[in-house]
């Protein structure tokens, strides 16, 4: 039988399943990824400076407008045939928790209201001092261009400056977030990897800790990661090429349970 039916079937016996998503989910939404070769953000532009609590200290405006840059992109996007196909398998499984490790919104916009974000939210910045949510306007952002400088708004409680909602390097994830994640990793019978290098730790332990606890683990990705090598499916090619196949033999099938 091969791979791709075999995975149906141990989805047919399963209980609880975990879908963890990274950035390749969002890649068919025009929405770049981090580490790809030519295409990703991290070729073009320098975490460092972009992505910690020092870089936006010491240049916010370059900060704040590279993510108003990436805020108007996923607004901009439209979820594709993966996010649509995680939502289908939401109703055709008994429970699912979605995990996600992306910043944009395309798994709500799909139809998964429910999710896990483990590093936050393009569309939830708050005040670098004092954490107060900032409520950002309506619509889309006027931001053409990578790179161009916006001086970040200011903060109505404390006048601190507004950060984007996202958890950067050297800063912890949330907290019962992370503990729900860990939770629902451990008593799962099946988790899917999709679309994530397993690079960027402790996110990436998680599908690691799902093997070690004996749930099938999936992964959906065209390249290699270190995952390859404990993963129970190694699926390569493209997650709005594969998921759809397998929600769709999902859909057709009758119920083992
Ligand atoms: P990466 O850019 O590290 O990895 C994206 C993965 O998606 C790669 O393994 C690609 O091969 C794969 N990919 C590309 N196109 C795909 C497609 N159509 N279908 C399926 N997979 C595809 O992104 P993440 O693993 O999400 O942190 O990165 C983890 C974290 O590092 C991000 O959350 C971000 C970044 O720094 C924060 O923003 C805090």
């Amino acid at each position: 039988m091969e791979a791709l039916s075999l995975v149906v079937s141990r989805l047919q016996q399963c209980q609880r399943v975990v879908v963890f998503t990274g950035a390749g989910v969002s890649a068919e939404s025009a929405i770049p990824t981090f580490r790809d070769a030519l295409t990703g953000l991290w070729s073009r532009f320098d975490p460092a400076r972009l992505a910690s609590p020092e870089g936006f200290l010491s240049d916010p405006d370059l900060v704040w407008g590279w993510y108003e840059w990436r805020r108007r992109k996923a607004l901009l996007a439209e979820p594709n045939p993966a996010h649509l196909a995680i939502a289908r398998l939401l109703p055709l499984v008994p429970e699912l928790t979605l995990i996600t490790q992306n910043v944009d919104n395309l798994h709500e916009r799909a139809g998964n209201q429910h999710l896990l974000r483990l590093h936050g939210s393009l569309h939830q910045p708050r005040c670098f001092n004092c954490a107060t949510p900032y409520p950002l306007p309506e619509g889309i952002p006027d931001e053409p261009e990578g790179g161009r400088r916006l001086t970040p708004p200011r903060c109505a409680r404390c006048s601190g400056p507004i950060r984007p909602g996202v958890v950067w390097f050297g800063e912890s994830l949330p907290e019962t977030i992370w503990q729900q994640a860990e939770q629902a990793t451990n008593q799962c019978d099946l988790l899917f990897s999709i679309g994530t290098s397993s690079l960027v730790w402790p996110a990436a332990q998680l599908p690691f800790q799902a093997k070690q606890h004996g749930a099938t683990v999936v992964q959906i990705n065209p390249n290699g990661t270190s995952l390859d090598p404990v993963a129970d499916f190694n699926l390569h090619g493209p997650a709005g090429f594969i998921l759809p196949q397998i929600v769709n033999a999902l859909a057709e099938e009758p119920l083992q349970r």
